[in-house]
């Protein structure tokens, strides 16, 4: 089992979510319409990218859109997680290693308190995100068991990696093992649940910016958009 969820698994995992994500944001692009949704996309080209990079960009930034000032705690909690969950898969220590003897490739390493401090900083933004789902009223009502499943099949590999990594003592082989088994998991249903929003998000936020920017008096205000 463990040669298989060492080897073959790992393959197949990391196959699923890169083509599985690049499958998606080809239907994304080819389910747009210029008619159904009444924006010129091809021959506003340039109005349109100005708008897509502004609104993908200003909601990179924490407190940069009316809704992230809306949401201090959000945006704590949000940010937290995503800083983590974004730099952790590429660039800890383990995973470099992980990825040179796999792939073949190298990536410069973090610095291990930093993978420490970013780790556990992610597993209390998660906290932070379930937490609202439970006791904000708007969230609470929109929340399904789809949500609840994908914050704990995110949630999985950060806390087995950090249980492997502080307290595995004797048991380390078995939690590294589930750590592996989970990341497995999670990369597998990322293409197949909104966790493709590691993708969609850009597809998304550009489709809203060029919407905004070529309709919508979008000429008149560049790139200052009302979010
Ligand atoms: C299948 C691919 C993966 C393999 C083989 C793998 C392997 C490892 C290894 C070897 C470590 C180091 C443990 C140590 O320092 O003793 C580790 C830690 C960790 N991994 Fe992974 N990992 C994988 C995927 C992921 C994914 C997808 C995530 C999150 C999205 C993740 C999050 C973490 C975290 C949070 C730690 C602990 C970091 C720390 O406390 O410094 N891993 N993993
Ligand atoms: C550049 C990449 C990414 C971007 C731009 C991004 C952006 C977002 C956005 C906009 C949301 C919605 C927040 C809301 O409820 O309003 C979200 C939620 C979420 N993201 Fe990401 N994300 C990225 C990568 C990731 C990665 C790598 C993971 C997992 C390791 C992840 C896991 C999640 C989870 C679990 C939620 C749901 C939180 C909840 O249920 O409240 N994201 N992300």
């Amino acid at each position: 089992m463990i040669e298989f969820v060492e080897g073959p698994l790992l393959y197949i995992s990391v196959a699923v979510f890169f083509f599985g994500l690049i499958a998606r944001a080809i239907m994304y692009i080819r389910g747009l319409s210029q008619n159904l949704e009444r924006i010129a996309y091809r021959p506003q080209l340039g109005r349109g990218l100005v708008g897509a990079f502004a609104s993908i960009f200003k909601w990179l930034i924490p407190g940069g859109t009316h809704g992230w000032r809306r949401q201090p705690f959000m945006t704590l909690v949000f940010f937290l997680f995503h800083i983590g969950a974004i730099l952790l898969p590429f660039f800890l220590l383990g995973h470099t290693v992980v990825l040179q003897y796999y792939f073949g490739f190298s990536l410069p390493a973090l610095p291990s308190y930093l993978a420490d401090i970013l780790a556990i900083a992610a597993i209390v933004g998660l906290l932070g995100l379930a937490s609202r789902r439970l006791f904000v009223p708007e969230a609470r009502a929109l929340t399904t068991s789809h949500d609840w499943l994908i914050l704990a099949l995110t949630a999985a590999p950060f806390i087995t990696g950090v249980v492997a990594r502080f307290c595995g003592g004797e048991s380390y082989e078995t939690w590294m093992l589930a750590h592996i088994i989970a990341a497995e998991i999670f990369l597998i249903a990322a293409p197949f649940t909104k966790l493709s929003h590691i993708v969609l998000y850009f597809l998304s936020r550009a489709q809203i910016g060029m919407d905004f920017a070529i309709k919508r008096g979008g000429h008149q205000r560049g790139s200052a958009f009302p979010w």
